[in-house]
């Protein structure tokens, strides 16, 4: 037997879902129930009805399923698999911050720790903050954490004037203009397509700015034959297989580090540790119980804004 026959025949003896985010390889994308983006792998964490949560991602996403499914065992993948932006913002130091603003609404990014959105209003994503934040009274106060570019980003499409944390996700942070130009100069024709947590100066150059989800649909719409994608290198994957005959450039990084365009903690998702997850019932995601009500209320209420939207 195959280790992927293997973890299908676990995944149906314990009723398990396998969650995976557009960040992790092809081969676990390929296995996975649902491949989503996070604000979908939230709504499916908030409403599978299988009794464990199998998640191929990174931690905080699969503490946002566990803080919607309570009830639920969510295991995730690796427990090294952390993330750079949710660390670039301690609970400590963000709870001193935004006590010097008390008349702000908080609205956190989902890349954030539980204890983080427990301090929070309303968490969003990529996917609806500039919809959520658009949607708030037009002389609302507001505290964004922790991303700076895309909190730059929500503030130039919605203008408002935000108090923005100082983080950033490493992977990113270090796409540059500079390597964009080159492989645009190699294919004019392609459309350049970049995440909202690059910084200013990819964004300013892009002709797509979008969530993971967001930018996967376009490619499928658009008409363009080839595109620059200026995010994580996984969604690749799912780009190619949705659009065989297009072809997608992986921006390299401007660090002299080979692969930096692929996220090392979402790269440590394999077949092997997903069994082994299944086999032992590790690593499995336990939260106090008065930190899941905390953060559970920004957690729902950008999940019924969203649905309000239409945006899920
Ligand atoms: P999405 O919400 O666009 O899937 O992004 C998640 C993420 O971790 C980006 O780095
Ligand atoms: Fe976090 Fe960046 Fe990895 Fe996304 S790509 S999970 S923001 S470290």
């Amino acid at each position: 037997m195959t280790n992927i026959e293997k973890l299908i025949q676990l995944k149906n003896e314990k009723n398990a879902v396998i969650l995976s985010h557009y960040y992790t390889t092809g081969e676990v994308q390929s296995v996975a129930d649902f491949v989503g983006d996070s604000l979908v792998l939230s709504e499916k964490a908030a409403t599978t009805d299988a009794d464990i949560i199998l998640f191929a991602g990174v931690r905080f996403m699969a503490e946002t399923a566990k803080i919607l499914s309570p009830d639920k065992r969510v295991l995730l993948v690796d427990s090294n698999a952390g993330c750079s932006l949710a660390d670039s913002c301690p609970a400590g130091q963000f709870k001193d911050f935004i006590a010097q603003y008390p008349d702000h609404t908080v609205i956190s990014y989902v890349n954030t720790t539980s204890d983080v959105k427990a301090l929070t209003d309303i968490v969003v994503t990529s996917s609806n903050a500039v919809e959520i934040v658009d949607s708030l009274p037009k002389d609302e106060k507001i505290i964004f954490g922790p991303d700076r570019n895309l909190g730059r980003f929500v503030a130039e499409k919605t203008g408002r004037n935000m108090i923005i944390w100082d983080g950033a996700c490493h992977v990113h942070q270090q796409f540059s203009s500079e390597a964009i130009r080159i492989l645009k100069k190699e294919h004019p024709e392609a459309k350049v397509l970049a995440h909202p947590e690059c910084p200013d100066s990819v964004l300013k150059i892009a002709d797509v700015i979008g969530s993971t989800a967001a930018l996967l649909k376009f490619t499928k719409k658009d008409s363009s034959e080839k595109f620059i994608v200026s995010t994580e290198s996984g969604i690749l994957y799912q780009m190619q297989k949705e659009s065989p005959s297009k072809t997608f450039f992986s921006v390299p990084s401007s660090d002299p580090c080979k692969s930096c365009n692929d996220c090392q903690y979402m790269k440590m998702n394999t077949i092997d540790k997903m069994v082994s997850a299944l086999e032992n019932m590790k690593e499995e995601i336990f939260l106090g119980e008065e930190i899941i009500i905390k953060a559970k209320k920004p957690i729902e209420r950008m999940l019924t804004i969203s649905k309000e939207l239409g945006l899920l």
